[in-house]
């Protein structure tokens, strides 16, 4: 369907037009994440893909009506439309699932202790390295289905499960063809830092070497990555070796983001501060000090409130973080260890509940902000004259009813780039 072209799209009597317009650039901060432009009343004209119109409905259906019989007209009374979301942070590209894990943490174990005997992301990467990369795309196919079912558009992925060089480029190859074959938008990142494999487990600067030297540039040649990541913690990788992957990616080009004091407190997020990184991850334990480090930087801070539940840690500090004049994203963080979810809807609803977080905040974090956690805010993440017509209409007659009634798929249509994916 990418790049198909069709019949213009006439959405109208929309109750409230969410854009997220504004002529600020760059992320949003403290009260602006506030600032979601509604139109009440609002109609959108989309066409060629593209949003090529919009206002309330009245002014459209002057400018409009003479084009009427060729466009296919939507009535939106008592519903919603907003930007498709967009997930910032996934690690959606993998096979099997991790069950027993769940298990053993309600009977107490740890993540870290779970990982340290072998499994987690070891026991991913062990199913990575064996699928087949039919087997690993149709799983994960059909978990892209899901997202755009709630509601998402774009999405980010991360490699980190193949954890050897012919592996990690299996999976990235995985999310190519995926972004190629899917209606799903895929932003892939490079994470061949996610942790040190067992085979390195006595020797993490040796593996560390070979994520410089052979993978990252091998990743660049075949042009797999936007982003490099790395998961810098106590037990997985120092701040120290965190900071050289990182500027090895960027001289490569790569954009750095990374998993910053997500278990403990790891000096994560002066490593963001330091690499001039575009966004830092999970934050659940980061101090006062990396908050002010975050926001002397401008640096994105992508808070995963879902990962904190399931891990029954206490969520990011978001109000801190928002008072601070950091940016903020969210996201699934979707895995098969610490975040079994593909529903970003949930993850907004956790926003306001767990990390109190206003309605519109939060829609900011998964809209525009997102975008800007990505570098793509001028093609996506909001609603205005030229941008991609990636578009959700939700059967809610106000937003802030989107995150008040939670555990409900809201999602009534979805267009991608102007093609109706669901509904
Ligand atoms: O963001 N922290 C590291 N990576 C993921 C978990 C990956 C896994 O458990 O498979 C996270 O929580
Ligand atoms: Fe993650």
């Amino acid at each position: 369907m990418k790049g198909m072209s069709q019949k213009p799209i006439w959405i109208q009597n929309i109750s409230q037009l969410v854009t997220l317009a504004s002529d600020k650039k760059g992320p949003r901060v403290r009260e602006e994440m506030r600032e979601l432009a509604i139109i009440e009343g609002g109609s959108v004209w989309i066409e060629n893909g593209l949003i090529q119109d919009l206002g309330t409905t009245r002014e459209m259906i002057l400018k409009y009506i003479h084009r009427a019989e060729e466009a296919d007209i939507v009535d939106a009374t008592g519903k919603i439309v907003t930007p498709g979301l967009i997930d910032p942070h996934t690690h959606v590209v993998f096979g099997g699932s991790r069950e027993h894990e769940f298990e053993m943490r309600l009977e107490g174990a740890s993540y870290m202790d779970i990982m340290n005997a072998g499994g987690g992301i070891h026991a991913t990467t062990r199913k990575m390295r064996t699928l087949s990369e039919e087997h690993i795309f149709n799983q994960t196919a059909r978990r892209l289905d899901l997202f755009l079912q709630h509601g998402v558009t774009t999405l980010e992925s991360k490699s980190g499960y193949g954890l050897d060089l012919e592996n990690e480029l299996k999976q990235l190859r995985v999310m190519r063809k995926l972004h190629e074959k899917h209606p799903m938008d895929i932003v892939p990142t490079f994470m061949g830092a996610h942790a040190v494999p067992e085979e390195y487990r006595e020797n993490p600067d040796k593996y560390v070497h070979l994520v410089i030297e052979e993978m990252i540039p091998a990743v660049v040649k075949e042009d797999l990555a936007k982003f490099i990541d790395v998961f810098c913690e106590v037990e997985v990788f120092t701040p120290e070796q965190s900071e050289q992957v990182l500027l090895a990616g960027k001289e490569y080009g790569l954009i750095p983001k990374i998993h910053a004091d997500e278990i403990e407190e790891n000096k994560g997020a002066y490593v963001a501060a330091k690499v001039g990184a575009i966004s830092a991850e999970h934050l659940l334990k980061v101090s006062d000090e990396g908050i002010e480090e975050l926001a002397k930087s401008g640096v994105i801070a992508c808070l995963l409130p879902a990962t904190a539940l399931y891990l029954g840690e206490k969520p990011a500090r978001a109000r801190d973080i928002i008072d601070a004049g950091v940016p903020v994203a969210i996201s699934t963080d979707c895995n098969p260890g610490s975040s079994p979810t593909i529903s970003l809807p949930l993850v907004m609803n956790l926003a306001c509940i767990t990390m109190k977080m206003t309605p519109a905040e939060s829609l900011c974090a998964a809209t525009y902000n997102a975008a800007c956690a990505l570098q793509i805010e001028d093609r996506v993440g909001s609603i205005e004259v030229g941008k991609q017509a990636d578009i959700v209409l939700w059967d809610v007659h106000n937003h802030q009813k989107l995150h008040y009634i939670f555990g409900v798929n809201h999602v009534k249509t979805v267009w991608k780039k102007g093609v109706k994916v669901v509904g």
